[in-house]
């Protein structure tokens, strides 16, 4: 046990969502009474990986009674989010006994969002999910909005489902265990929501990116200054989804930079991180917006000035092959006349909407110019 849990229970965040979003310092500690309030069930599943157990995972599922709460864990990294493991969770679960009145509680980065959220969404039809995220990524991205999945031999996220979680309970206080570099890469989501929805947000997370970059998790002040940061990432990933639950518009500004990063990290195999991928994505789709009038000069220099004050890559990597991440920003479907679809910004805090389709499209040339600006 990790001592008595608090006398009252936090308050959400007030945000446009059909689940509630608890959010602060210590908050861990009362995940067991959030699941009775928002999950009551007979069983408890908490599933998490071997980084990640002996952290947190441990101390959460010694809130739930022993005989009726098992942790399950996986190998951490993103290999690891298959159908085969999948398929191991699932046949775990049922040996153990879960019946449809069991509670999965997902506490880990992405991958294990993704992944325990996609078993909770299939196991018999459906099991009440709570997200509990360690990533700076995955608090204020992968945790919000019901999307759940598992990669395969073709590419990313590919099998999965939309699937709410009964509640997301993000502690920034586990953010002080995470690699420098780990932490960094959520900050380049951090950098995107201001860009796509908030010029005063994107000057609070410029303005803590130079403490970051030096001292990473040991920053002055950091779990106090991270979760009023995480705070503001949430309310926009979550206006963004309440307005669009299943992608069919403007979800879509959640793309920015995330075309250009997925075709570097498909050509580079996946072994860049997703931050990173984003951070150099975000520059040159900035870039793309210039050259095609929809952003005027200078808004391309203004994010390069936030990536790399946040530690983040703002330049393609050498020796890159661009004819190739051209034909992978076409996607696995055959280049429609040569011209990609970008979610671009006319400035920061302001997307082009594009006649209601949030996406524009754009020819290779200007992409490849794009990409190869210094
Ligand atoms: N569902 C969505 O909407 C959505 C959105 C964005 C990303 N994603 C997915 O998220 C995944 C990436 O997630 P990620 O960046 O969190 O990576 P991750 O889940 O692989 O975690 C990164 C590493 O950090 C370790 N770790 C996690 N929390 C820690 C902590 N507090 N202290 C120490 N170590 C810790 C993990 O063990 C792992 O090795 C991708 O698969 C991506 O597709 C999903
Ligand atoms: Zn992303």
């Amino acid at each position: 046990m990790t001592g008595a849990p608090p006398d009252t229970l936090p308050t959400p965040l007030s945000l446009p969502l059909p689940y509630p979003v608890y959010c602060g310092a210590d908050v861990r500690q009362s995940i067991g009474e959030i699941a009775r309030l928002v999950a009551p069930s007979h069983r408890v599943a908490v599933i998490s990986d071997t980084a990640v157990a002996p952290l947190y995972a441990k101390s959460i599922a010694a809130q739930f009674p022993t005989e009726s709460t098992h942790l399950f864990t996986i190998p951490p990294g993103e290999h690891e989010k298959t159908r085969a493991r999948w398929a191991e969770l699932t046949d775990a679960l049922l040996e153990w006994g879960a019946g449809r009145d069991t509670t999965v509680i997902a506490v880990g980065g992405g991958v294990i969002g993704d992944l325990a959220g996609f078993v909770a969404s299939t196991y018999m039809r459906g099991l009440p999910v709570i997200q509990v995220p360690t990533t700076l990524l995955a608090m204020v991205d992968a945790s919000v909005g019901g999307k759940t999945a598992v990669d395969t031999p073709f590419g990313k996220n590919l099998v999965g489902a939309f699937h709410n979680p009964s509640a997301v309970v993000i502690d920034p206080d586990v953010l002080v265990t995470l690699p420098d570099n780990v932490l960094r890469s959520g900050l380049a989501e951090m950098i995107k929501h201001g860009v796509i929805a908030d010029a005063p947000y994107f000057d609070a997370v410029l303005s803590f990116a130079d403490a970051i970059r030096e001292h990473g998790g040991g920053a002055p002040d950091f779990v106090a200054a991270i979760t009023m940061l995480i705070t503001g990432s949430v309310r926009i990933k979550a206006d963004v989804v309440a307005e669009d639950t299943r992608e069919g518009g403007l979800r879509q500004i959640l793309n920015f930079g995330h075309t250009i990063a997925h075709a570097v990290e498909r050509v580079l195999n996946f072994e860049l991180l997703h931050g990173d991928a984003v951070a150099m994505g975000m520059v040159a789709e900035a870039r793309i917006a210039e050259s095609i009038g929809l952003a005027r000069a200078g808004l391309a220099v203004g994010i390069a000035d936030a990536v790399v004050r946040a530690g983040l890559p703002a330049r393609m990597p050498a020796g890159l092959n661009l004819d190739e991440v051209i034909a992978a920003t076409h996607g696995d479907k055959k280049a429609r006349g040569g011209a990609a679809r970008f979610s671009l910004p006319r400035a920061i805090g302001e997307m082009e909407s594009a006649e209601g389709t949030w996406a524009v499209a754009v020819p290779d040339d200007l992409v490849r110019a794009a990409l190869m600006e210094k």
